[in-house]
């Protein structure tokens, strides 16, 4: 059995106070990081990217960065992030052409980090059955990716099932949009372990009872 692990977004938190946000849900019990990277081309929106990662790494070394790059060129900046402190460099499979996918994964590992493919909700899973051997991670979204606070797509958990009926021995599967107390449990059933969370957690009041809750049920 996988453990759960919980990582907060921080997009929709109050992004001039980063590290403080950042540090907040990290004593509440938050196991990793998520830090979306947005390019304005992969996605109709802009948000942060290596210049700001390297200094949340100096405010808060020792936790686990998890990068999900929503970028159109997702080989240009591994080399970035990795001098940024990343540890899981996740790059979109629809930003990708069947001749540089490999080429990416092999230049995330050389760069010490964890690779991670995401799926847009249209994206068929079984698109990835040629790469799952060779990843640590594969990201699906449960929303359109762009924005946070958007609703969770339930339909997307036959993908889960699919990848832990199919794939037994693959570790990590990360399910991200739109998961809150309620929805996690469709993420438990199905077979994720690695849940991001966004504007659930920044909004909670007891974020610290509510991590706890969320990592129990997917242990459970
Ligand atoms: C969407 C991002 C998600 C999102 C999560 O493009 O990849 O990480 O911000 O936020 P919530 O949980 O609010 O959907
Ligand atoms: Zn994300």
């Amino acid at each position: 059995q996988l453990k759960g692990l919980i990582g907060p977004s921080i997009l929709n938190a109050d992004l001039s106070t980063l590290a403080e946000e950042s540090r907040r849900l990290l004593n509440a019990g938050a196991d990793y990081l998520h830090l979306d990277v947005m390019d304005g081309h992969f996605v109709p929106n802009l948000t942060i990217g290596h210049p700001v990662i390297k200094c949340l790494r100096k405010n808060i070394p020792n936790v686990y960065f998890d990068a999900h790059m929503m970028v159109s060129k997702p080989e240009q900046w591994i080399e970035e992030m990795a001098g940024a402190g990343v540890n899981q460099y996740t790059f979109h499979i629809e930003s990708t052409t069947s001749d540089n996918i490999y080429d990416i994964i092999r230049k995330i590992k050389e760069a010490d980090m964890k690779v991670g493919i995401g799926i847009k909700p249209k994206t068929d899973v079984k698109v990835l059955s040629d790469f799952i051997n060779d990843i640590d991670v594969i990201l699906i979204m449960t929303v359109e990716p762009g924005f946070g606070g958007q609703k969770f797509m339930n339909d997307m958990m036959d993908k889960i099932r699919w990848l832990r009926k199919n794939y037994p021995q693959l570790l990590h599967i990360e399910v991200d949009g739109g998961v809150n107390l309620k929805t996690i449990e469709d993420c438990a059933q199905a077979g994720a372990n690695m849940i991001v969370s966004g504007s659930a957690l920044i909004e909670s009041k007891q974020a610290n009872k509510d991590i706890e809750h969320m990592r129990q049920l997917i242990d459970e």
